[in-house]
C-alpha cells in the first residue's frame, strides 16, 4: 500500500509529538495538522481549522482524502468528531461521543467504575439543597472537589482549607447545579495510556506527570508541567494489578457497547504504599505532556498501530517498546495556569542535542510564527524540552540543558521534573 496521509487534530505539544512519531513511520507519507502550531508546521502542513470545529475538521479530512484522522484533544471527541468521520467512512483514532463521556462526565465515569467494581475513591454529589458541612465532615482533609465540566485539568480543587473548600463547592453549585466531593486518595500518581478497540488493547509504558505548577508539587493544578517514562512506581506487579482490576473490566464493558471504543484510554492512577492501584480519572485521549515521553518509547511503526485501532484490528499488533528513558520539561508563559501573557518572542527553540545515546529537542505547544517568521508564544504551555537516553538521569540532564537555552520573557518551568524517580 502507498504511504498514508494522516490528519492530526489539535495544536499542543501532544500533537507535535504525535506528528513527529507519525513522520518517523514508514507507513506514513504525509502529515496534515489542524490547527497545529509552529512545531507541527515543520513536520507537515498546518490548516487553519479549529480542533473544536467538528464540521470544519470533517470537511478538511474529506477534501484532503486522508487515510486516518488522529484526534488529540477531548472536546471534539465529546462533541462527536469521530462519529461524523466514521459516517463518512474515514478511519478515526479516538472514541465516538458516547465513549468520550468517560472524560466528558466525571459522574458518568464514577458510575461506570462503581458498576464494574473498579477501584476508585468514594464520591458525594452535592446540590443546592445538600448539607455541605455534613458532606465535608464525612471525609478527612484534604478535600477534593471536582466540577463535572471539561476544564483542561483546572476544574479541580484539592485543599485543606475548609473555607476554600466550601466556597468552591458553593460557586460550582451555583454555576453547574451540582459538584462532586471526592475521597482523597493517597500514594503516588501515574498515567497509563491504553490503546484500545473491540479486538483488544495495548498498554503503553507508564508515565508520571507533574500536575502542580510549583516545585515539590505545590501551587495550583495545571494541565501538566512535565513528565517522564517509564514510571518506576508502576512495577511489573502493579502493572499486572492495573490490567486485571482496571483495564480488563473496562475493556470488557466498552467492547460490549453498541459502538466500539477505538482510540486511547488514559487511566490516571493513584498507587498506594502497598502497590494497590485506584483510578483518579479517565481521559479518552493521549495525555499532554505524557505523550511527549511515551511516543518516543514506541519502536514500532506508530501509523500502523493507530490505523489498526481506528479499524478495530489492534489485537493483531505486537508493538516493540524501547528500554530507554524519556523526560519532558514544560515551559509555561507568565501567569500560567492563570491568565497568561502571550505574543512574546521566543528564541532558542532550535536547540538540539545528539550526543552518543542522548537525544534532546523541543516539542512546541503554544507557539506561532508571525508574518516575518518570528516565533511567538501563543498559549499557557508554550513548549517542552524532551530528552531520550539510556537512563533517566542522563535524560533529565539533557532536557534541562535544552530548556536552559530557551528565552521567553516571564516564562517559568519546574526544576524538579522526575525527582521521585531520581
Ligand atoms: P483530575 O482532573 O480528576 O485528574 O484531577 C486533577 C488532579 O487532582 C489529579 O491529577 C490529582 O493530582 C488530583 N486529584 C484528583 N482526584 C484526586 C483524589 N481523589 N485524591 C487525590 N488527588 C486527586
Ligand atoms: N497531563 C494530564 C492530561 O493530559 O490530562
Amino acid at each position: 500500500m502507498a504511504g498514508m496521509k494522516v490528519l492530526v487534530v489539535g495544536g499542543g505539544g501532544r500533537e507535535h509529538a504525535l506528528a513527529i512519531g507519525l513522520s518517523e513511520s514508514n507507513s506514513v507519507d504525509s502529515i496534515h495538522t489542524c490547527p497545529g502550531n509552529a512545531g507541527t508546521s515543520m513536520v507537515g502542513i498546518n490548516h487553519n481549522v479549529s480542533a473544536t470545529d467538528v464540521d470544519g475538521v470533517v470537511a478538511l479530512a474529506s477534501e484532503l482524502s486522508v487515510d486516518l484522522v488522529v484526534v488529540g484533544p477531548e472536546a471534539p471527541l465529546v462533541a462527536g468528531l469521530s462519529d461524523s468521520l466514521r459516517e463518512k467512512g474515514i478511519p478515526s483514532f479516538g472514541p465516538h461521543s458516547e465513549g468520550a463521556e468517560l472524560e466528558g462526565s466525571k459522574l458518568h465515569a464514577k458510575r461506570v467504575m462503581e458498576s464494574l467494581g473498579i477501584p476508585t475513591g468514594g464520591v458525594q454529589i452535592l446540590r443546592a439543597d445538600s448539607d455541605i458541612d455534613a458532606a465535608l465532615a464525612r471525609y478527612s482533609p484534604p478535600w477534593v472537589i471536582k466540577r463535572d465540566v471539561l476544564a483542561a485539568g483546572k476544574g479541580v480543587v484539592v485543599t485543606e482549607d475548609v473555607e476554600d473548600a466550601r466556597s468552591f463547592i458553593e460557586d460550582s453549585i451555583s454555576t453547574d447545579g451540582f459538584v462532586l466531593l471526592e475521597e482523597f486518595l493517597t500514594g503516588e500518581e501515574a498515567s497509563m495510556l491504553v490503546i484500545m478497540d473491540e479486538s483488544g488493547f495495548i498498554c503503553l509504558p507508564a508515565s508520571q506527570d507533574h500536575k502542580r505548577v510549583g516545585e515539590g508539587d505545590t501551587g495550583p493544578n495545571t494541565g501538566g508541567m512535565g513528565a517522564y517514562a517509564p514510571a518506576p512506581v508502576v512495577t511489573p506487579t502493579v502493572r499486572q494489578r492495573v490490567i486485571e482490576q482496571i483495564v480488563n473490566p473496562m475493556h470488557h464493558h466498552l467492547r460490549n457497547q453498541p459502538t466500539p471504543y477505538r482510540g486511547v484510554l488514559y487511566v490516571g492512577l493513584m498507587i498506594d504504599e502497598e502497590g494497590a492501584p485506584s483510578v483518579v480519572e479517565y481521559n479518552v485521549r493521549f495525555g499532554d505532556p505524557e505523550t511527549q515521553v511515551t511516543i518516543p518509547l514506541i519502536d514500532s511503526d506508530l501509523g500502523l498501530i493507530l490505523l489498526a485501532a481506528a479499524e478495530g484490528r489492534i489485537s493483531g499488533m505486537e508493538p516493540v517498546f524501547s528500554k530507554r528513558s524519556a523526560v519532558t520539561v514544560v515551559l509555561a508563559s507568565e501567569g500560567y495556569p492563570g491568565p497568561s501573557k502571550t505574543g512574546r518572542r521566543i528564541s532558542g527553540e532550535e536547540t538540539r542535542i545528539e550526543e552518543g545515546e542522548i537525544t534532546a529537542f523541543i516539542h512546541q505547544a503554544g507557539t506561532v510564527r508571525d508574518d516575518d517568521g518570528i516565533l511567538l508564544s501563543n498559549g499557557g504551555r508554550v513548549l517542552s524540552a524532551t530528552a531520550i537516553a539510556n537512563n533517566l538521569p542522563s535524560a533529565v540532564g539533557a532536557a534541562y540543558a535544552v530548556i536552559d537555552e530557551i528565552q521567553l520573557d516571564g516564562s517559568h518551568y519546574r526544576r524538579d521534573i522526575a525527582y521521585r524517580a531520581l
